[in-house]
């Protein structure tokens, strides 16, 4: 058994963190998202793992996520030079995943549930399409299933205007080789795309043993911000270990889980919990409330803050009024002076969103 995890993609949702970087790497709980999928495909036996990577941000990937030493697993780096489509990326890993059984595992996606009883399910069903669903409000934004009373598996349909049932297509799927027959059949979708999902209705329509299963827990697909903040707070909620260290100054409190990395100096200030702070922080005056993720060498200053996430080497200093839902990117500056400001001075990037709101409801 082998496993494609999918990290190409433009990001196109999460502008403008991602004009700089990969979404796969935008960090939950001071982790890149793709490297929870790692660690799930790791831990369910699989260690023989390819990523599809695009030109554009295949190289942050590789240098970031590394041969797999990290994880315990021998990663393969497979190129897609073009986002043709799920179904484009298992052709082009056609090499790679030979005649092997796999998992195919956007790497956008974060599931509670862990993959092992679902693989074993896989193999002893001897399925050559096990996929997962899971009820949303907007089935319009994903794939849809329609299943029978049984659980069968009816039809599949990508993005559909009319939806036949609220079960999104989770982006994770178990395939065995007859996958790669069904893709040699399919075109493009409208969106020019060639689609796993249609490839996946070509195995029902040839009777070939397809199954579903619900997942029990929480899935987030990362793709927008308030996706990205839900799935911070649901890792700091349910992983966050509380480890500090380095020193807390007498004047500081600390209260609740919190993690903090070393050489971050805390000054002054409260840190309620669930909260990651990372390496090389300065946070001074500050209170940093629940659900909040800082990334190593971040500098807050006379901030208030909860709900949100700040990466890398961002300033942050002298706010007053609470900062919430934010995300801030990387090295971004956000400072006010220190008596009442006359004026508002920005340097903001293309598609980012500033929004002074009333109350924090
Ligand atoms: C893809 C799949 C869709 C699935 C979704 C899950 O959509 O095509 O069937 O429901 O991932 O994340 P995309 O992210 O390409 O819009």
């Amino acid at each position: 058994m082998k496993a494609l995890i999918l990290s190409g993609g433009k990001g196109t949702r999460l502008r403008p963190l991602t004009y700089t970087g990969a979404k796969q790497l935008i960090p939950v709980a001071n982790k890149p998202i793709l490297w929870y999928g790692i660690e799930a495909i790791v831990s369910a036996g699989i260690t023989e793992i390819g990523i599809i990577i695009s030109p554009e941000t295949g190289k942050e990937i590789q240098l970031k996520t590394g041969n797999g030493d990290r994880f315990g697993a021998k990663i393969t780096y497979i190129l897609q030079s073009e986002p043709l489509g799920l179904a484009h990326a298992v052709k082009t890993a056609a090499d790679f995943l030979g005649d092997a059984p796999f998992i195919m595992y956007l790497g956008d996606n974060l599931i509670e549930d862990s993959l092992d009883s679902f693989l074993v399910d896989f193999k002893k069903e001897d399925l050559d399409a096990l996929i997962l669903l899971k009820s949303v409000r907007n089935p319009t934004a994903f794939g849809v299933a329609k299943v029978n009373e049984r659980g069968q598996v009816l039809e599949l349909i990508e993005k559909p205007k009319d939806p036949p049932s609220n079960l999104a297509l989770v982006g994770i799927y178990f395939f065995s080789p007859e996958i790669h027959q069904a893709i040699a059949t399919i075109k493009p979708s409208a969106r020019g795309e060639l689609e796993i999902t249609d490839a996946i209705q070509a195995l029902i329509d040839q009777q070939k043993p397809v199954a579903a299963r619900q997942l029990t827990h929480w899935w987030l697909d990362t793709g927008k911000k308030d996706d990205l903040l839900e799935a911070n707070r649901i890792i700091l909620d349910t992983r966050l270990e509380s480890e500090i260290s380095t020193e807390i100054d007498p004047n500081s409190q600390i209260i609740g889980r919190v993690q903090i990395g070393k050489n971050s100096k805390i000054i002054n200030s409260t840190i309620r919990g669930p909260v990651i702070i990372g390496q090389d922080c300065h946070i001074e005056n500050c209170f940093i409330g629940p659900y909040s993720s800082i990334a190593d060498g971040v500098r807050a200053i006379d901030v208030d803050l909860e709900h949100s996430v700040i990466l890398q080497n961002a300033k942050v200093e002298n706010i007053h009024q609470r900062i919430v839902d934010s995300v801030i990117g990387q090295r971004a500056v956000l400072k006010v002076a220190p008596r009442r400001p006359k004026a508002l001075r920005f340097t903001i990037g293309d598609d980012s969103q500033i929004e002074l709101v009333r109350s924090i409801e």
